[in-house]
């Protein structure tokens, strides 16, 4: 069968590797892809979020199955469009996409299923959301209601960085559109960890734990990221820990999905904080994580491409899924600078080096000239293991890293190590 992976990534790179070792398929496609993909894809230029060349695309080289990475695609509503078009494609469609795209619709469902998460409240004018600061407790959150980037999500602690938030939202417009509601919601502490499983709409089959690291800097210092590292399993996750979110949170989510005639398939991805009262959903996403995804398919087993079509045909519960239950890892190696300003366009030394410690490398940021990859992007490279445990996993990595060089190189040197 051919398959099209759409994304540019890291997460995509992976995806299209797992892929490939899949015996029933024969052509692999990736769009836009990238250079370090060429082995194992043949990528096309067109736009992730140009929904209708791309099943225009699809159905002239009849695509079998489509597989999406990012968010921004399905929340277009590029599984709707392939449905019309009796095209075979792994995501939710556009209505069930709102549980990422519309974090207020998210809320609001979490309420009514009442599935844990923190008290919020809504606005629709800057004003009332700034009266509503005065007789609030600090901190707060304040969230654009679509989607940002990742950048939209400020923790305040007083009420001036709070109507500074509000207004760099609501007023000065910095995420356009999705920047017309806010929510402003109770803080909550604890440790952070994602959950993700794969849904046919009616079954949720759980993936392996993980868990990433946002910050720039070791110790989880600094700015987030889109993420700078991972590990599978994460040390945070326990039977009793799994069993409660598979019950008071997965299960109601995909259900409440289905009788509200969103159902869910593809991949729901948790964000949630551990509590000292238990697991509380920060927010949904619709896709797999990037880097976390890395590190899962280094560890799965079965075929990945049964798994997708038993999502989308809604018969997942045929599939056993086999995982190794050995350990990964995957360091994300970036261009100084990332995630404000940075320098792209440095050549990569080592990367057969590197790669011959028995590594994979999934390529993000880069480009091929002359023969050679350059650097493109803030993250330019996913360097990742499979080992016995944590710590031979991390050392290959690390190893290997060390033959990898280019201008401004930048990557956490405690990815494995801290604990969040
Ligand atoms: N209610 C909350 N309490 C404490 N921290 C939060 C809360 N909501 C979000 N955060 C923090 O902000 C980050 C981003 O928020 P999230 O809702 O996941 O939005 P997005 O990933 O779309 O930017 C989370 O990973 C978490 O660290
Ligand atoms: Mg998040």
């Amino acid at each position: 069968m051919k398959v099209l992976v759409i994304g540019s990534g890291g997460r995509e790179h992976a995806l299209v590797w797992k892929i490939s070792h899949s015996k029933k398929v024969k052509e692999i496609f990736a769009l836009p892809g990238n250079s370090g993909m060429n082995e194992l894809a043949k990528t096309i230029d067109i736009k992730a979020s140009n929904i209708i060349e791309i099943a225009d695309f699809a159905q002239e080289k009849k695509i079998n199955l489509t597989v999406v990475g990012p968010e921004l695609p399905l929340s277009l509503g590029i599984v709707d469009e392939f449905n019309r078009r009796n095209l075979k494609i792994f995501g939710p469609t556009q209505k069930a996409a709102m549980i990422e795209s519309s974090k207020i619709f998210a809320k609001e469902f979490m309420k009514k299923n009442k599935i844990p998460t923190s008290d919020f409240q809504t606005f629709n004018y800057p004003n009332d959301a700034k009266e509503f600061l005065k007789n609030t407790q600090f901190p707060v959150v304040i969230k654009a209601d679509g989607l940002a980037g990742g950048k939209g999500v400020f923790i305040c602690n007083s009420i001036e960085p709070a109507e500074a938030s509000i207004n760099s939202i609501m007023i000065e417009k910095k995420f356009g559109k999705s920047g017309e509601q806010i929510i402003i919601e109770e803080y909550l502490s604890g440790q952070e960890m994602s959950f993700m499983i794969i849904s046919d709409g009616k079954r949720a089959i759980p993936l392996v734990s993980s868990m990433d690291y946002k910050k720039i800097f070791d110790g989880d210092k600094g700015p987030n990221t889109g993420g700078m590292g991972a590990i599978s399993p994460s040390p945070l996750s326990d039977k009793n820990l799994y069993t409660t979110i598979m019950k008071t949170i997965i299960i109601p989510t995909i259900e409440g999905m289905r009788l509200e005639g969103k159902e869910f398939r593809g991949v729901l991805y948790a964000g949630l904080m551990i509590t000292s009262e238990g697991p509380r959903v920060l927010e949904y996403n619709v896709r797999l994580g990037d880097p976390e995804t890395q590190t899962i398919l280094l560890r799965l087993k079965s075929d990945l491409v049964e798994l997708m079509e038993g999502s989308t045909d809604g018969s997942l519960f045929d599939i056993p899924v086999r995982w190794d239950d050995k350990v990964s890892g995957c360091v994300v190696v970036t261009s100084k600078g990332y995630p404000s300003k940075f320098e792209t366009d440095k050549k990569i030394d080592g990367l057969e080096r590197a790669k011959s410690l028995g590594v994979e490398i999934f390529h993000a940021g880069t480009i091929l000239k002359d023969r050679s990859y350059h650097t493109s992007g803030g993250r330019v490279l996913n360097v990742c293991a499979l080992s016995n445990n944590l710590k031979d996993a991390m050392k290959k990595i690390y190893d290997a890293i060390s033959f990898i060089g280019y201008d401004n190189i930048y990557y956490r040197t405690d990815i494995g190590k801290v604990k969040k």
